[in-house]
């Protein structure tokens, strides 16, 4: 069985103490919560101190995105082992957001998951297709190759850690989510197209975020599929109640 996984990515939002407030509500709402690994990913400048707050509870810590190389000459760049310094235990790698604005590419997302890896991080690597190409109905072509270029060749040690997101960017941030059934649909090639870079048994432990405009609404329709083991929120992530709600979904 999959432990689910329900992530928060604040994205570029929250000064610290909007950040410490946040979490201090969190806490709370999430305090019975057993059975779900919970994780929330503020910016660079308040990791240390959500890390503090956070200290004892059931929530985990993720950066938002790392640089392979672990010091030196990389200006405005913060390595793995600096976020594992302040308390992550998650990072996201890959995000389309990366990939559109600054240029990340599967050759890179592979250097940042191993580098990752290699500090004992567990990386939440996203994947997922343009508007346009899942039009021209190449959504299973594209995230193939982000799934091979991205991940082949770990260790099963390595794979273990590994959480995958399907992102597909139309709908993130857009109101739009893909439905349970085309969230599905994906996850599950997801899965068997990482059974054939690993083997059957290491590709069925791999746990499958769907993100895009998840809220407590949708949630739980997308949970009940067997391919679907968490969700990486963006918007809703932003406020505890919608959050936590999010966290503690309706199982059907
Ligand atoms: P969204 O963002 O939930 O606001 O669509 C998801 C993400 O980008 O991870």
């Amino acid at each position: 069985m999959r432990r689910p996984i329900i992530a928060g990515n604040w994205k570029m939002n929250k000064t610290v103490s909007e950040a410490v407030d946040f979490v201090r509500q969190l806490k709370v709402l999430v305090a019975d919560v057993r059975d779900i690994d919970i994780v929330v990913a503020p910016t660079f400048t308040a990791l240390r101190a959500i890390s503090r707050e956070i200290e004892g509870s059931n929530i985990e810590l993720a950066g938002q995105d790392v640089f392979w190389e672990s010091r030196g000459a990389y200006t405005g760049e913060i390595s793995p082992s600096m976020l594992k310094d302040v308390g992550c235990r998650y990072v996201i790698i890959g995000h389309s957001e990366r990939r559109q604005y600054f240029g990340e590419t599967n050759e890179l997302v592979q250097k940042k998951i191993k580098a990752s890896l290699a500090m004992g991080l567990h990386p939440i690597v996203c994947v997922g297709e343009a508007l346009e190409e899942r039009e021209a109905g190449k959504t299973f072509d594209v995230v193939k190759i982000q799934v091979i270029q991205c991940l082949e060749g770990f260790s099963r040690e390595e794979m273990e850690k590994i959480t995958i997101a399907y992102e597909p960017i139309w709908a993130i941030g857009t109101g739009k989510t893909a439905t349970p059934q085309q969230a599905e649909e994906v996850h599950a090639f997801i899965r068997e197209q990482m059974g054939y870079i690993t083997n059957r048994q290491i590709s069925e432990g791999v746990r499958i975020q769907y993100g895009g405009s998840v809220n407590p609404d949708n949630i739980s329709d997308l949970m009940v599929h067997p391919n679907i083991d968490g969700a990486l929120v963006g918007g809703a992530s932003l406020k505890a109640d919608s959050f936590s709600s999010v966290v503690k979904f309706k199982r059907m």
